[in-house]
């Protein structure tokens, strides 16, 4: 039906009569000569209706239909490639040199009224939801979409060619505490019975390597009841990995190798050797587990320094068992940021439970006194304390230093949260690529709710070498063998080296508190298979959705997913979650609490 894409024609063609076919992006008319802008997954090519210069067996026809198109009426043209007059050259366009002077212009189809235009990007998000088939033809949702599928291309083309192979896992699999809440599915057949949608194929890809596939990979959706942000989706899609009789470091090495490839071949970027941090250095310096290392500012810690100070709120914090102070130099801080800016700043911080930001305005660096350092809280330190506090951050005349005193993870949530801030608003974030791997996670993190210990990354992961006596004696102190690639403030990726030997999971279970009759009812099948010969093995899984956000550059995940729920996990093309009928729930056996009725 046609012979070119219109975005692709360009000065190449002229003379030649091509035939063209899209939707109508813009109509001109300039009386007597309609121009319109036809549009498919290409780009952009401008036709020319014109009555005293088309060549056309049927003038009148032509340009009596071009009259009749409105905006995103699909079209096809024949005409004539031809250059545009001077002065109308576009060189933003590929095909900005050229026109096509219609012979024949047929409407293969009207459009109602779209509720927005094409190249519109001040739509709102529910409005682009409501109506998404119209919001995935703009030419950024096509360039998003197109990215995420060579994102998805490259990295099976580098995991074939890595000897992995891809299997698929059940949908419709079991509840099995996890982490995150499920999606439960009733059974029809067995009356009170339920499947659940997998959280990840976590168990599935470690049987597989029991069963001897030694690498595996699937790129498949997960399913994760849980409050959503844009980084998060109710079901996502994981690029999920495993392998066998690999090292931790030769694990990462695979991976980061996949990640390096994907950049290059996507984006053509030269992704840099990925540092390694261990947990407790990241939660030391940057108070998070994901940060942002494109902007370059890190905590000073001075829990030590003020376990001396006559300062209550800092010595109070300083004595707390889990307790921590510590400050965060900006360079420049002090004329940079306003009055009002560190009052906004200080509210922000309450988010996150902080009870105050203290600061001192270094006017002097020299000066260890009212004169020298101002602020609401040099009246309560000595100058030595002072002095100590400009030495270890290295303060320099002209700086801000904000403060953080509280119970460590207080600190930490807060403080991390304002260096991210500050750092990317006051222009301190560097362009480019900054991922990092995050080694060495504890193994478990103590619920003060409800006093029981739950498992960082997952009940799977394998303990450091030597730690395995912990697990019963002191949990906390249990290091594991997982870890994390980050890139610019976001979790990429995690996996871990996984429990390979039946004794050892039962004692992370013990440790979870998961009792015996449980461990069989809900892991009975894996603690059974890993009886059989299960090799040495661990993996990891890769956000696709977060991966193709960051590399089409958007800051949320709904940007680069064709279909995906809103904040309130409905789908508002085809409005969902909705009622079903009375017939369907007895088929499955279910009463409701609050029945709804269905029309
Ligand atoms: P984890 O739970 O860390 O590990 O998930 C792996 C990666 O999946 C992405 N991700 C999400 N993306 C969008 N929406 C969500 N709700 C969401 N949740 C997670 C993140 C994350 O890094 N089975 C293990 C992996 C392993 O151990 O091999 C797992 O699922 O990018
Ligand atoms: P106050 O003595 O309560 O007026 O506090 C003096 C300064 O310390 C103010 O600038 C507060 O914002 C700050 N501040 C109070 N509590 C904390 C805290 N937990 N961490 C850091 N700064 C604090």
């Amino acid at each position: 039906m046609r012979t070119n894409y219109c975005g692709l024609i360009d000065t190449q063609y002229l003379g030649q009569t091509v035939t063209v076919m899209g939707w109508a992006h813009r109509r001109r008319d300039h009386g007597g000569v309609i121009f319109i802008d036809l549009r498919d997954r290409e780009g952009l090519v401008q036709v020319v209706a014109d009555t005293e210069a088309t060549p056309s067996p049927t003038p009148t026809e032509t340009f009596k239909n071009a009259d009749s198109v409105r905006n995103e009426f699909v079209l096809r043209v024949t005409g004539l490639v031809r250059a545009r007059p001077e002065g109308m050259v576009n060189p933003n366009l590929k095909s900005g040199g050229i026109e096509i002077l219609a012979q024949e212009l047929e409407v293969l189809n009207t459009c109602a009224t779209p509720p927005f235009l094409m190249d519109d990007d001040n739509i709102s998000e529910t409005v682009r939801l409501e109506n998404r088939v119209l919001d995935l033809r703009r030419p950024a949702m096509q360039h998003n979409l197109r990215l995420r599928h060579r994102v998805a291309s490259a990295t099976r083309r580098y995991l074939d060619a890595n000897g992995f192979v891809d299997v698929e896992t059940p949908v419709l699999y079991k509840s099995t505490p996890e982490g995150a809440r499920e999606f439960l599915v009733p059974s029809r057949i067995h009356d009170g019975q339920f499947y659940a949608l997998p959280q990840s194929p976590q168990l599935f890809k470690q049987m597989l390597m029991i069963a001897g596939y030694d690498r595996y990979y699937q790129i498949t959706k997960c399913f994760r009841d849980e409050d959503l942000r844009a980084d998060r989706q109710p079901e996502f899609t994981q690029i999920d990995c495993e392998t066998s009789f690999l090292s931790e470091q030769e694990i990462r090495d695979v991976f980061e190798g996949l990640i390096r490839t994907v950049f290059k071949d996507v984006l053509d970027v030269e992704f840099p050797k990925l540092p390694v941090y261990t947990y407790a250095e990241v939660m030391r310096d940057y108070g998070v587990d994901k940060p942002d290392l494109r902007i370059p500012l890190k905590f000073t810690e001075l829990t030590d320094l003020m376990k001396t100070v006559d300062f209550k709120v800092f010595r109070a914090a300083a004595d707390l068992p889990n307790g921590r102070v510590a400050a965060l130099r900006i360079p420049g801080g002090a004329g940079l940021l306003s009055r009002k800016e560190i009052d906004d700043y200080t509210t922000f911080v309450g988010i996150y439970g902080a009870k105050g930001l203290a600061y001192i305005k270094v006017n002097d660096a020299t000066k260890f006194n009212e004169e020298g350092l101002q602020s609401p809280i040099v009246k309560f330190l000595k100058p030595d304390s002072l002095q100590a506090i400009i030495e270890r951050t290295g303060a320099q005349t002209g700086d801000l230093i904000f403060f953080a005193a509280d119970k460590e993870s207080v600190v930490n949530d807060s403080l991390g949260a304002l260096r991210a801030k500050v750092g990317h608003e006051k222009g301190f974030a560097e362009k480019g690529w900054k991922p990092l791997w995050v080694v060495d996670f504890p193994m478990f993190e103590f619920n003060e709710d409800t006093k029981t210990w739950a498992a960082r990354h997952h009940p799977f992961t394998a303990p450091k070498d030597g730690h395995e006596e912990y697990l019963a004696t002191d949990p906390g102190r249990a290091i594991a063998k997982a870890y994390d690639m980050v890139l610019n403030g976001w979790e990429l990726g995690g996996g871990s080296v996984r429990i390979h030997r039946q004794d050892v999971q039962a004692k992370v279970f013990d440790a979870l508190g998961i009792s015996a009759a449980d461990q069989e009812r809900k892991f009975g099948f894996l603690l059974k298979q890993l009886k059989f010969g299960a090799p040495p093995h661990g993996g990891i899984a890769f956000g696709l959705d977060r991966l193709s956000a960051m590399m089409a550059g958007v800051e949320q995940i709904r940007d680069v997913i064709a279909f995906p729920k809103t904040q309130r996990g409905q789908d508002l093309l085809v409005e969902t979650p909705t009622p079903v009928t009375e017939q369907q729930l007895r088929d499955l056996h279910i009463k409701l609490r609050n029945p709804v009725k269905v029309e």
